[in-house]
């Protein structure tokens, strides 16, 4: 058996070569024309059967959805479309599939529906698109920080701690459920589980990307992280996956520059090594939106939007400078946010953040200098004693693609703020260990990778950028 040869491939090779590909049939077309996908592309190849010298048994079980091996030449195309075709010698079936309920017929379904199908979703054009720019993305974050020195850290999955101090996690527990152990005052008896503590899954590396990063100096961790909140939004999800760089000696400007280039580094990246599969989703994009209202839709295509990010600087501006402009603006006069903004130490609203980026600045924009009391206790106290150094990176059609801070390094104030906001310090000495023993100035932020994902690719929902996404009530496959 001649080796595969992936579709990808066969569209460079070489006129009169003979091939042999595998994969999955999408049409046949006139017992005659297969057009056959294994993945390695968006294009599938056109595959000619002599259909008057293949066995009619044969024929009948090419249908969409099954598998097949095929030995071929390659031959210029006759047709249109396409440059070369396989003109097959020889055809073998490897998985027949029943096509009166085979769930992916040849036509459009809605993504919804797709779904619920999610093991099949691959196999359409919209979701090996999706993957393969995804992949693209998670390899190009590797490469980044590679290129400059930065240690991959792997920051463990489960924890005894609550990294964000929001509360929102996942235990994790052997106890029977049934049989909960008690102490005498009634509480749960975690001496008795597995840890003999009570843990839960990380919502963030962040702590332990800073344990490393006051070591190595460049640092960053990307794994899955977990938020038992119940935002059932398109941009939330209960297992997403997080980059969080953590580097030594770099202050909050050092920070918003490593994450604008970052981003801008994975975009340029996405273009120029996902050309196929962008415009491919920006045609979806431009269909999808075609049924949207005017006001809804965006002003511009796909590539055009991700171009348009390259091209300029990050509008950066404090938390303070953003609430007189959100104050004074027409949708907040006209009542026209659902969360009005009437003064200072409001926390900001997705469709704040979106007005920023999207009406107001029309670009990027990173906000800094947050009220501590909407922050988590780690960031760095400013000297007004209001404000820390926080930064928000707001991105078009998804707002809030990053959330980082330049760390509180000094002792006492780090200590006092973790009392204040109830943070257990006794559970948490290891932190406050590398404050204790040559502390130095240090910064971070973490990038959600789904986010990212549903920006370069342009689908409007995160539970489409996650082979199998987990959300309220569901975690199905
Ligand atoms: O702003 P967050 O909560 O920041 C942290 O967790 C810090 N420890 C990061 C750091 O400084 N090292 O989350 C960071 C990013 C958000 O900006 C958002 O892109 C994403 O993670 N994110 C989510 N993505 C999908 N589903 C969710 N439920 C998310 N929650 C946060
Ligand atoms: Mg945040």
């Amino acid at each position: 058996m001649a080796k595969r040869t992936r579709v990808k491939d066969i569209f460079t090779g070489r006129i009169g070569q003979e091939y042999r590909v595998m994969g999955w049939v999408r049409t046949f077309r006139n017992n005659q024309f297969i057009a056959l996908n294994d993945g390695s592309c968006l294009a599938n190849l056109q595959v000619v059967v002599d259909f008057e010298n293949t066995d009619p048994d044969l024929l009948k079980r090419i249908t969409t959805g099954a598998s097949l091996s095929i030995l071929g030449n390659l031959i210029a195309s006759q047709g249109k479309g396409q440059s070369v075709e396989l003109s097959a010698t020889e055809i073998t079936v490897l998985g027949d599939c029943d096509a009166e309920i085979y769930p992916l017929q040849p036509k459009k379904h809605s993504l919804e529906f797709l779904r619920e199908i999610a093991h099949l979703r691959f196999r359409t054009n919209t979701f090996s698109a999706v993957f393969r720019v995804r992949h693209a993305l998670a390899y190009a974050i590797h490469k980044f920080f590679n290129d400059r020195n930065f240690v991959y850290l792997h920051s463990p999955i489960i924890t005894g701690s609550d990294a964000e101090g929001a509360g929102e996690m996942f235990q994790v527990t052997t106890l029977d459920l049934n049989k909960v152990p008690k102490n005498d005052d009634g509480s749960i008896n975690f001496k008795k589980d597995f840890f003999a503590k009570a843990t839960n899954l990380t919502v963030s590396g962040q702590l332990e990307a800073e344990l490393g990063a006051l070591a190595l100096s460049d640092v960053y961790t990307f794994g899955p992280t977990f938020r038992a909140e119940n935002s059932n939004t398109s941009r939330h999800l209960a297992e997403f996956w997080m980059i969080e760089p953590e580097v030594a000696f770099n202050d909050l400007n050092d920070n918003m520059d490593l994450a604008e280039d970052m981003l801008k580094y994975l975009i340029s990246y996405a273009l120029d090594n996902c050309a196929e599969d962008l415009v491919f989703l920006e045609q979806r994009l431009t269909e999808e939106e075609k049924v949207k209202p005017q006001q809804e839709r965006s002003e511009m295509a796909l590539t055009e939007k991700l171009r348009f990010c390259l091209d300029q600087p990050f509008e950066r501006l404090t938390y303070t400078e953003a609430i007189e402009i959100l104050k004074n603006s027409t949708p907040n006069k006209k009542g026209k946010f659902q969360y009005p903004i009437e003064k200072w130490g409001a926390d900001l609203q997705s469709e704040h953040e979106r007005y920023l980026v999207e009406k107001h600045f029309k670009k990027p924009v990173i906000l800094t200098n947050y009220p501590k009391e909407i922050k988590a206790f780690y960031m760095r106290m400013d000297d007004d004693g209001k404000t820390v150094r926080a930064m928000d990176v707001l991105f078009p059609g998804i707002g809030e693609i990053i959330g980082g801070s330049q760390r509180e390094e000094r002792y006492d104030v780090l200590l006092s703020r973790m009392k204040e906001m109830h943070i257990p310090a006794e559970e948490m000495s290891w932190f406050l260990d590398t404050r204790r023993f040559g502390t130095v100035p240090h910064a971070g932020f973490g990038l959600g990778f789904e986010r990212l994902v549903q920006f370069v690719t342009g689908m409007t929902n995160i539970r489409d950028v996650i082979p199998f996404p987990r959300f309220p009530g569901n975690a199905e496959f």
